[in-house]
């Protein structure tokens, strides 16, 4: 979603912020815009609709500038257009301000206060910098004054850069909900949606806490509360690889992302990997979980899905009864919880807003949390109890593959660690278990050819698409389908197989492409007779099956891997056919249209 970044000091702001920009590209975003000011403190706004490529034939970049913000939007209110882009300007264009959120009260400010006021966008935030604007002017407040007291008005979510050109030495942030981050530089300092926009200039980074104003000059960064109380917080170490960020000789990340799975399995059993040869996870996170009589996974997307996964592993390993809830309907309507109930949030980013409204849910009423996150110092990350790390790298496609791979094998991890601590062993050998997988994911990924092919022949001219598949083929078909309609935007739908004849089963006609996933023996037959079912209706099939349940026809035999963690093996082969059909229908991979990385909006 919207991406910011803002510098004040010495360096080339415009190439800082687009730079910043360019590593923010992968939240998705429909247009973007730069601000800066010049040494002669003359303003300068440059804003296009689409991609950053475009921004930038029309940026002066030979300006000498000292101060300046930067934006890649993700329309909310308004359609995708340069006049919604940001930098927003204020009516007499003292006050410029980038802002990712949504302002819920903007109607009733604008009447409130911005009554004969005319408006260039339909954006939330032009109203929210025109309020800035009619508090200086009307009530003759500073621009911070004017600032902290929009601040106290606006409701809603937001991450604000402002700069107030009557003061360019200056420039403020604030944030409530929204993700912002401070990078301290020598003689400059920054604000950024995620550190990697700024990695390429600092590793040093602030955290900034809901309802905090900031003031950001070259040498000086000042934190304060609303009620001007100054705080004083040390910055932090990202830990992160520039070169992490770059696709080196790959096409598209989500390749590069595909391929880097058997490695982060193998990075995952070293860093949770004990002494004792099993998984450990720190003592207070297995006390808290064991002392639990119910475990709520909660998360999105992609991590709901390896959440069901999750759930698997903890019933069956640890006995510990597990329900996997959608974090925007379990933030409003939480189920009947059980006496002590333990709360685990799936998030890749660590910043998506319906996870965390969910997190502030669970924190009002004092239980505890544990987030598992790819990003360190993230806010689900830093409001939870716990946090357990993906360490699977920077995800940048927007398609999550290594992510997905990573939260199930970290499950894993944890149920290991659980079991070890509940009953002394457990009743598989997770480190060679997951290591397994790891050579399993290499295999599969060297016949990618075979599935390029078949997708090629199948997917490319159809308008929709089925996967099926039983327990935890069900689960990762429900992946698989996400996967393929998110970046082909072939219309694909997961079915429990044994519901297919209870209505779905409707809808296959001849050709339609049905994807069964076989992997569990003791359903393999119940599963065969439902692809029989569409075979008999006209459609196109596809079996994966795996050395225990394969038949000679079927189209993709996985490698052994232990029953509990087949998922790990079957979703490489789905990721890769949702990768190829979208090469061939030629949509970009990494980037596909309606969607953000980063959902920092409820
Ligand atoms: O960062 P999160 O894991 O919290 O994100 C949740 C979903 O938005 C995400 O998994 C989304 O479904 C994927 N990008 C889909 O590939």
């Amino acid at each position: 979603m919207c991406g910011i970044v803002g510098f004040i000091g010495q360096g080339n702001v415009q190439e800082v912020l687009i730079s910043g920009l360019e590593k923010l590209e992968y939240r998705g975003y429909d247009s973007a815009g730069i601000f800066v000011i010049d040494q002669a403190n003359q303003a300068h706004l440059f804003k296009e609709e689409g991609r950053i490529a475009k921004l930038k034939t029309v940026v002066d970049f030979e300006l000498a500038t000292k101060v300046g913000i930067g934006h890649t939007r993700w329309a909310t209110h308004g359609p995708a257009a340069k006049h919604n882009a940001h930098p927003h300007q204020s009516p007499s264009g003292r006050f410029v301000l980038v802002h990712n959120g949504v302002i819920e009260n903007f109607n009733q400010l604008r009447e409130e206060y911005l009554n004969g006021v005319t408006l260039q966008s339909q954006t939330d935030t032009e109203i929210a910098v025109a309020i800035i604007e009619h508090f200086a002017v009307n009530e003759d407040l500073s621009g911070k004054e004017a600032f902290k007291k929009a601040l106290s008005v606006i409701e809603g979510s937001y991450a604000f850069g402002l700069i107030d050109v009557e003061n360019p030495d200056v420039m403020y942030a604030a944030k409530n909900k929204s993700p912002l981050l401070i990078g301290k530089g020598q003689g400059f300092n920054m604000i950024c949606s995620d550190a990697m926009a700024g990695i390429a200039y600092t590793n040093q980074y602030i955290e900034i806490k809901d309802k905090e104003l900031i003031t950001l000059t070259a040498d000086q960064v000042t934190i304060e509360d609303f009620q001007g109380q100054v705080i004083d917080r040390p910055a932090y170490v990202a830990e992160l690889d520039a070169s992490d960020l770059e696709k080196g000789t790959y096409p598209y990340y989500m390749i590069k992302e595909i391929d880097e799975q058997p490695a982060v399995m193998r990075r995952l059993i070293q860093e949770y990997q004990g002494p004792n040869g099993h998984f450990e996870v720190e003592a207070s996170l297995t006390k808290d979980l064991l002392a639990a009589d119910r475990v709520y996974i909660v998360a999105c997307g992609t991590s709901n899905h390896a959440g069901w996964v999750g759930k698997s592993l903890l019933e069956k390993l640890v006995k510990l009864p597990t329900e996997v809830h959608l974090s925007s309907e379990f933030a409003y309507q939480l189920p009947l919880l059980s006496e002590h109930p333990f709360f685990i949030f799936l998030t890749q980013s660590g910043e998506t807003a319906d996870s965390r409204q969910a997190l502030v849910k669970v924190n009002e009423l004092g239980y505890p949390s544990l987030t598992i996150t790819n990003v360190k110092g993230s806010t689900l990350s830093r409001e939870a109890s716990h946090t357990l790390l993906l360490h699977a790298g920077p995800e940048i496609a927007v398609a999550s593959t290594k992510a997905y791979t990573a939260q199930i094998a970290v499950m894993a991890v944890l149920a290991d660690a659980l079991a070890h601590e509940k009953y002394g062993q457990s009743s598989m050998d997770m480190v060679r278990e997951l290591s397994i997988v790891a050579s399993a994911m290499e295999t599969i990924l060297a016949d990618k050819d075979k599935i390029n092919e078949w997708a090629s022949q199948n997917l490319l001219a159809t308008r929709n698409a089925f996967y099926i598949g039983r327990l935890l083929d069900y689960y990762v078909a429900m992946e698989s389908a996400l996967k393929l309609k998110e970046i082909s935007y072939i219309q694909t739908e997961a079915f429990a197989a044994g519901e297919l004849k209870h209505g779905t089963i409707a809808l296959v006609e001849e050709g339609t492409p049905v994807i069964g996933l076989i992997t569990d023996p003791s359903v393999a037959a119940h599963t065969r007779g439902n692809i029989e079912e569409v075979r008999a209706r006209g459609a196109q099939t596809m079996v994966i099956s795996t050395k225990v349940t394969a038949k000679a026809e079927d189209d993709f035999v996985l490698p052994s891997v232990h029953a509990n963690l087949t998922p790990l093996a079957t979703v490489i082969v789905t990721q890769l056919i949702a990768y190829f059909t979208t090469l061939g229908k030629g949509y970009d991979v990494d980037k596909p249209r309606n969607l953000a990385k980063s959902v920092t909006v409820e």
